[in-house]
């Protein structure tokens, strides 16, 4: 954790807040900061931490962009965007908050755009009194990640990191290369930079606050720990899946990547350590990673014969969402005709660890689903004797716990009772926890608390690179396999849950995917 810095005075929300959480003075640099996401997400997060008194009162955020902006333009552009963003105080902010905001164009290979950037950030630091400290946020398309860091070093932008002092730090955003090998690579050309203490992997799965419960959960608790093992869990769903398609012309990205690049290596290799780690020392940033990078480990390494088995590769075809005709992938703006691409993936695996050895996990998720869910079920055994009468077909067994990530963010605890009555029949019936009605306000924006965190220098909720390794490990065989066979997905339609294949993944199990 960082050192608690001096919160300052100026806005009376702070006198409310742990002193801890307000960072050091600083200026966050935004690279592709005319793009969506800047536009969408990480402009909304900072304009919220300061409308909630947790930026320090000496900030400033820099955009740099090849448009020709001056600082003026683009806090117009920051309005028209932010305007739209539903920010609670936005107006009343917005005046103080425009006077941080300053704009640096230029491309990413040009070394004197770079000097005028230097020259941006003394300026903040003279007029702003950001004092030296800088977030540089790289919210670009990965082949410029090493170009950018590259550009910084030798514009003498990046500090090496020190007790007392400036310091620098990166946000590096997914995908963090495309495999193994060139996850390394990249590893490789960043370090010649940057440390590891500097380098922030962005994941947003970890800055939402259901994922976070997840370990609150756990070990908050003294009633789910000592069942949470291969001695009563029967096994674990993670679902991700959305009803969004290609929006805005992504195919041609999407098409690079597929869903297991896209949302398995990252997002949902995290939710499946936070489940299945073992109990921290502390909450300490490495603590918290040496756990998650042993589940990692203890991944099976797949031959292509694994994969057939345990792997279902989908792409959906035409179909209808909420009564709207949904096209098929293959014919999706920058999507070839004959594209082997996976919208949908579905794996069952097992943990080769103590904890977990023979306790199924199925993990799926796609595109263009019925709808939007992300939930982890554990469902547990059933009691050794029966003494009800059999619960109803498809109960699935005595317990369920289900996490609803997003959305109706909360919890909910399935249990059997009895059905009044003369006979001993059973229903199954649940305990719920809900987000919404539990606490006063719904749950922040991810990027909120990972910009915050970043700032404050505190990289628990980012990914080390050995857990990037470690998830690259298991999924670059799928990807082999499936590149070398030239293996043809299984197809759905837009608007159902999947392929059959994905159901039949299950069935060998005598288990079936929870209808959500
Ligand atoms: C991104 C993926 O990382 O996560 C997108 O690139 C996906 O394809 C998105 O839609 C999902 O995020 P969330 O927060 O909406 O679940």
């Amino acid at each position: 954790m960082a050192s608690p810095a001096p919160a300052s005075e100026s806005n009376p929300l702070r006198a409310f807040l742990p002193r801890t959480r307000v960072p050091e003075p600083c200026t966050v640099v935004l690279f592709g900061a005319t793009g969506d996401l800047v536009h969408r997400k990480l402009a909304p997060a900072l304009m919220r931490l300061a409308v909630e008194g947790q930026m320090p009162a000496e900030f400033a955020v820099v955009g740099f962009a090849r448009r020709d902006w001056d600082d003026n333009q683009f806090r117009a552009e920051l309005h028209t965007s932010l305007s739209k963003s539903n920010i609670p105080d936005f107006e009343q902010t917005w005046p103080d908050f425009q006077q941080h905001l300053l704009f640096s164009a230029g491309t990413f290979d040009d070394p004197e755009a770079f000097q005028r950037l230097k020259q941006t950030l003394e300026r903040a630091d003279q007029t702003l009194g950001t004092r030296g400290n800088r977030l540089f946020y790289l919210a670009v398309a990965p082949e410029f990640f090493a170009k950018i860091v590259e550009q910084l070093g030798a514009a003498g932008l990046i500090d090496p990191p020190q007790q007392d002092g400036p310091w620098s730090r990166v946000v590096i955003e997914k995908p963090f290369g495309n495999d193994l090998e060139s996850a390394r690579a990249l590893d490789r050309e960043l370090s010649q930079y940057l440390s590891e203490r500097q380098t922030y992997r962005i994941d947003h799965y970890l800055g939402k606050e259901t994922v976070q419960n997840i370990l609150a959960l756990r070990f908050a608790n003294t009633i789910f720990e000592p069942i949470w093992n291969r001695d009563h869990v029967r096994s674990v769903q993670i679902t991700v899946a959305e009803e969004v398609g290609m929006p805005g012309g992504r195919g041609a990205y999407y098409d690079t990547a597929g869903a297991i690049r896209d949302m398995v290596q990252n997002h949902m290799m995290q939710l499946l350590c936070l489940v299945a780690m073992e109990p921290p020392v502390d909450l300490e940033a490495d603590s918290v990673r040496n756990e998650k990078v042993k589940v990692l480990q203890s991944l099976p390494r797949w031959s292509a014969e694994d994969v057939a088995q345990n792997v279902v590769k989908g792409q959906y075809v035409t179909g209808s969402i909420q009564g709207k005709e949904v096209p098929p992938f293959r014919q999706e703006k920058g999507v070839p005709p004959d594209s082997l691409t996976d919208t949908y993936v579905a794996i069952r695996l097992t943990l080769n660890n103590w904890r977990w050895a023979g306790v199924p996990f199925y993990l799926r998720t796609g595109k263009s689903l019925p709808k939007r869910a992300t939930e982890i079920s554990i469902q547990f055994d059933t009691p050794p004797v029966q003494l009800f009468e059999p619960q109803d077909e498809g109960s699935g067994g005595a317990n369920l716990l289900v996490l609803r990530i997003q959305p109706n963010e909360g919890a909910s605890l399935a249990f059997q009772a009895k059905v009044p009555g003369s006979r001993r029949r059973l229903q199954e019936v649940r305990m719920d926890f809900r987000y919404g009605t539990a606490f006063a306000s719904p749950p922040p924006e991810a990027y909120e608390r990972l910009l915050i965190d970043a700032m404050l220098g505190d990289p628990t909720l980012y990914t080390r690179i050995d857990e990037v390794e470690n998830a690259w490990e298991f999924i670059s065989p799928i990807l082999k396999a499936w590149e070398e066979h030239k293996i043809e997905p299984a197809t759905y339609q837009a608007g159902s849950w999947g392929p059959t294949e994905a159901d039949q993944l299950l069935e060998r199990d005598g288990a079936r995917w929870r209808r959500l």
